[in-house]
């Protein structure tokens, strides 16, 4: 059966020959709440996961919405007992595991628990998978184990999977997920279902194909590397480089994403040694504008009243937890700084401003840098980390410190019309070692009049993405010429309009042929390839399933 179909529909929209998910509509908002992980990774007990179950509660963030309890790794033992159940770990948990997740309830809480989809876990632990020299797998029993202890969220990490022989790495995987998925619907209990299956994939062809399954079993999937973990031994080693590179690849995925199926950009570090305020700021501000699952992994009871503050801030918070659940769109990315937009339930934006760079930036942003036109265009603007107020004004400004995040909500007032479809066309290097964490490195750009380039915020790398499938900059077309794409100015030729597909191919319409650009260099067209680096783009207002325009 093909899973999906992949047409041009209406301009650049994508469309798709099934609803993205058949699971039950669980986690309408991005999922919200504690992890012990990135924290503590093997180094707990009940005692650490219940101390922190109540700070949640204690410190007010669980009545902002952090309202889950996740046990990661390590809660069991190595291997299975003589009837092939699962055996939680007497050290950590002496009662088990069922007064636990009872203390967790009793708490007004929701209780998580973490799976691994092969053999083992990452740490070595008994996974449900198939067993490593075959054997049946455990799915449906350890699901029922789970929802016996009134488990309601899953994460199912994806080590240890091994590939029947003749079948692909992706087959495998989809195989398991899906089985998961099964189960978890046999088991009486709803359970949020959290899938690892794309972090395995990251940086492969398959990545794609793997984003585009995920969203039939469950309702989040993490899609690339883990944040750092917290580093006793360097507590102070500063992680904010890696909370950019995961916003960086997380922010290339809105396509695949709507309510109910979400891309998770990982954890919330935010708070924890190793990131400034400004960091937490900007984390908090930056998932918000993604629409990423909020999940804290820190110590709670050592977070300062400040980062309680910035993790609790409501305001920020209904960005996150708007049920558009968009993606923002980067309008311009700039070595120093990312401008983006997200649109929001009830005719606002989002405003958001990454100063990436060690030093303050000043800036000033006009309605039109915003795709907003009209000489009288004025925004109702909220400053959400302030909390001021600013009536009808015509321009937003601020002095954003280094690393951190300004983020505004807009209202625009009726001379400003709606917002053109505007912003960034970017493609991702692929084998850019983790350790650069530089989004200059991560993405390129594309440029008037027909470049890749390193991403510099011109205005040659504005584009305007048209109804009728142009593709805009400085009032010009991109079309094929030859064998080339270059700007030429706009008319009816199917040489200028453009199909944007699900897998971020962007074919011409009149030789089918993809806009296919180097790292750097001249954009050319040729034969669309299956996930072919060079031919994968982020537009504007990347959205697909969410848009109704199935
Ligand atoms: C990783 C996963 C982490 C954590 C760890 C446990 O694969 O990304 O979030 O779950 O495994 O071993």
């Amino acid at each position: 059966m093909k899973f999906i179909s992949i047409l041009a529909l209406m301009g650049l929209s994508v469309c798709f020959g099934q609803p993205a998910s058949a699971a039950p509509r669980l986690a309408m908002t991005p999922p919200m709440g504690w992890n012990d992980w990135a924290h503590y990774q093997c180094g707990f007990t009940a005692q650490t996961i219940l101390a922190n179950a109540r700070a949640l509660v204690r410190t007010g963030l669980a009545a902002r919405g952090y309202d889950t309890v996740t046990i990661d790794d390590c809660w069991m033992l190595k291997s299975r007992d003589r009837h092939g159940d699962l055996q939680v770990d007497p050290r950590r948990f002496p009662d088990g595991m069922r007064p636990v997740a009872a203390a967790i309830h009793a708490l007004g809480l929701k209780f998580g628990i973490y799976e691994d989809a092969g053999y083992a876990t990452c740490g070595g632990f008994a996974g449900s998978g198939a067993g490593k020299d075959g054997g049946q797998p455990h799915f449906l029993a350890d699901a029922r184990l789970f929802a016996s202890w009134g488990v309601d969220y899953l994460k199912l990490d994806g080590c240890n999977i091994q590939p029947a022989t003749g079948t692909a790495g992706n087959a495998a995987y989809r195989a398991a997920y899906q089985a998961e998925s099964i189960a978890l619907r046999k088991v009486g209990r709803p359970i949020v279902f959290s899938e690892s299956a794309p972090a395995y994939f990251q940086g492969t062809p398959d990545w794609y194909d793997v984003l585009r399954w995920v969203r039939r079993y469950g309702q989040l999937w993490r899609e690339g590397t883990d944040v750092h973990v917290y580093d006793g031994k360097q507590p102070e080693r500063s992680r904010f480089g890696s909370v950019m590179w995961n916003y960086d690849y997380n922010l290339q995925l809105g396509r695949f994403q709507t309510p109910g199926n979400w891309n998770d950009a990982d954890f919330i570090i935010g708070g924890d040694r190793g990131m400034t305020l400004a960091e937490t700021r900007s984390q908090l501000a930056l998932w918000s504008m993604m629409s990423a699952p909020l999940i804290l992994s820190s110590n709670l009871d050592q977070l300062s009243p400040e980062a309680i503050a910035i993790l609790g801030n409501r305001a920020v918070l209904t960005v996150d937890q708007d049920p558009l659940g968009r993606m923002a769109t980067l309008l311009r990315r700039s070595a120093a700084m990312d401008l983006l937009l997200k649109p929001l339930q009830g005719g606002e934006y989002a405003v958001g401003v990454l100063n990436r760079s060690p030093a303050a930036l000043a800036i000033e942003l006009a309605p039109r840098d915003l795709g907003f036109s009209g000489a009288r265009c004025r925004f109702d603007v909220h400053d959400l980390w302030t909390g001021a107020q600013h009536p009808s004004a015509a321009v937003l400004a601020a002095r954003i410190p280094a690393h951190d995040t300004d983020i505004w909500k807009i209202r625009p007032a009726g001379a400003c019309g709606a917002p053109a479809r505007m912003g960034a066309i970017t493609r991702i290097v692929p084998n850019v070692p983790q350790s650069r964490q530089d989004s200059r490195d991560y993405t390129r750009c594309v440029a008037a009049p027909g470049m890749v380039r390193e991403c510099a915020g011109t205005a040659a790398q504005i584009w305007r993405i048209r109804p009728n499938g142009t593709l805009r900059s400085a009032r010009e077309c991109l079309t094929q010429i030859g064998d080339r794409a270059a700007l030429a100015r706009c008319g009816p030729s199917a040489s200028q309009r453009w199909t944007y597909t699900l897998l971020g191919n962007l074919i011409n319409r009149s030789s089918h042929l993809c806009l296919t650009g180097p790292a750097s260099g001249q954009l050319a067209l040729r034969s669309c390839g299956h996930n072919v680096a060079s031919q994968i783009w982020t537009l504007p207002n990347d959205v697909t399933v969410g848009s109704g325009r199935r």
